[in-house]
């Protein structure tokens, strides 16, 4: 464990009083190291979907951190998550992104590991090892506590991490629209098509921020908007979507561990818009997700929509079309790997499937129209972050100080106009976690008020 100082840095880096973060949290090697130490190991993370390994011996191969881990499915179809890194020297017992197994044989000296993560082949083991090592003893290092919530799989490294439902808090509700199928069946959502992975020459927080409900950045994808390339593509659409959206009352609201989103309450009159009369099987299909969406959730809880949100502290979700996860898992100081999980109802016909998924590449990822954008404000913002003189000067994180809500119409400490509320708490809990606080801190037990009020 890195010595903790009483009088930390972070408390001199974040400072939510004046609304002023240094630049260097966001380029320091040495921030970085620590992060992964003191964030990463203790966080719940999320590390893929059940729908991922649906067989016993699927695995799928994820990440917590900068670690890779194998979620998998053992012969008696239980969820596992393992350090993917064998007892021996630590090669990676897996090497493909997913597949099915029985056992995860190690390419180095070919020790083997059972689904359920027990030491099982040894090369010359009598020769070798007998009254040496007992083979028990030498199982794949298994994550101390992992949940299944509504099919996402999270784990943290943390035996005294809190239960994921208490972590999450009420930022469950935003998630759950997320994560949810059209009628809320267990079970009903699935991952589309793999994994979209692609690394960005940035730091994770300038993502996981922006996903908080920075509606602040929306100038950046002008001339995405000008073209409209929401789903249905059509020109006018875009016009009318945007009538319904100014009706709405928005709010950005943050929760105890950090997470934030940014949601709208559409008006009483919110009706499915016919946005893809091109295609006649997805308008049908969407017309009724809709009306099944408003029988499941009454008149009241149908008109919540949530936008973006950030699950502390690198999981990010989009909540309507299109639902997808996105982690942001820490590849350096100025490095990002990003994993988009696209969510789909498993029971859709394909032609509806092939409609999203074009859609979800045209709008996201390496090539979408719309995260290019993004991604070169946070490779500049990264460098920017960096400069001998640039970081005697901290970020400007003001907006609205002062102006959050404690109460509002969802739960939360909500603010009814965009705001730098959400990241100022996210890095409020960020600070604490760096400080190494108990989880009472951590879960915003000991929180005298919103972040704006903090020390
Ligand atoms: Fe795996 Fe030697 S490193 S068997
Ligand atoms: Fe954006």
């Amino acid at each position: 464990m890195i010595p903790i100082t009483p009088e930390s840095r972070y408390n001199a880096l974040i400072n939510l009083r004046k609304g002023e973060i240094g630049r260097e949290i966001f380029s320091s090697r040495e921030i970085y190291e620590e992060e992964l130490e003191r964030v990463f190991t203790r966080a719940w993370l999320f590390v893929g979907h059940e729908s991922q390994i649906p067989n016993p011996g699927d695995y799928f191969t994820s990440r917590m951190g900068a670690e890779s881990v194998i979620l998998a499915r053992d012969k008696k179809k239980k969820v596992h998550v393992f350090l993917n890194s064998c007892r021996h020297r630590g090669m990676k017992v897996c090497q493909y992104d997913h597949g099915n197994t029985q056992l995860f044989t190690c390419p180095y000296h070919s020790w083997s590991y059972t689904t359920e993560g027990k030491l099982f082949g040894v090369p010359q083991f009598k020769n070798l090892y007998e009254g040496c090592m007992e083979k028990e003893d030498w199982s794949l290092i298994e994550v101390p506590k992992m949940e299944i919530y509504k099919g996402t799989v999270w784990a943290t490294w943390d035996d005294n991490a809190p239960d994921l439902m208490t972590y999450l808090g009420d930022a469950k509700t935003h998630l759950d629209l997320a994560l949810d199928c059209r009628d809320g069946r267990e079970g009903g959502s699935e991952v589309l098509f793999g994994v979209h992975k692609w690394i960005i020459p940035c730091n994770w927080k300038f993502a996981a921020e922006n996903f908080l409900g920075d509606t602040y950045h929306n100038v950046s994808h002008r001339s995405v908007d000008l073209i409209g390339i929401g789903p249905s593509a059509e020109a006018g659409v875009k016009g009318r979507r945007d009538n319904e959206l100014e009706k709405a009352q928005h709010v950005w609201a943050n929760f105890p561990a950090g997470h934030g989103v940014h949601s709208a309450i559409m008006p009483e009159t919110w009706e499915f818009l016919d946005t893809y009369k091109n295609n006649p099987v997805v308008a049908e299909y969407f017309r009724e997700a809709h009306a099944r969406r408003k029988e499941r959730l009454g008149a009241e809880q149908h008109r919540l929509v949530p936008f973006v949100g950030t699950i502390y502290p690198n999981t990010s979700f989009h909540g309507n079309q299109p639902r997808n996860l996105c982690v942001w898992h820490p590849h350096g100081p100025e490095s990002t790997e990003a994993w988009r999980f696209f969510l789909v109802d498993a029971d859709a016909p394909q032609e509806v499937k092939d409609f999203l998924r074009s859609y979800y590449m045209r709008y996201s990822g390496p090539a979408g129209m719309t995260e290019q954008d993004d991604m070169e404000n946070w490779n500049y913002a990264t460098a920017g972050s960096r400069g001998v003189i640039a970081k005697r000067y901290p970020y400007n994180y003001t907006q609205s100080l002062g102006k959050v809500q404690t109460s509002g119409p969802v739960s939360g400490n909500v603010s009814l106009q965009v705001s730098e509320e959400n990241p100022r708490q996210f890095y409020r809990r960020w600070r604490d976690y760096m400080n190494g606080a108990d989880w009472d801190t951590l879960l915003g037990r000991k929180d005298q008020g919103p972040a704006s009020l903090a020390a």
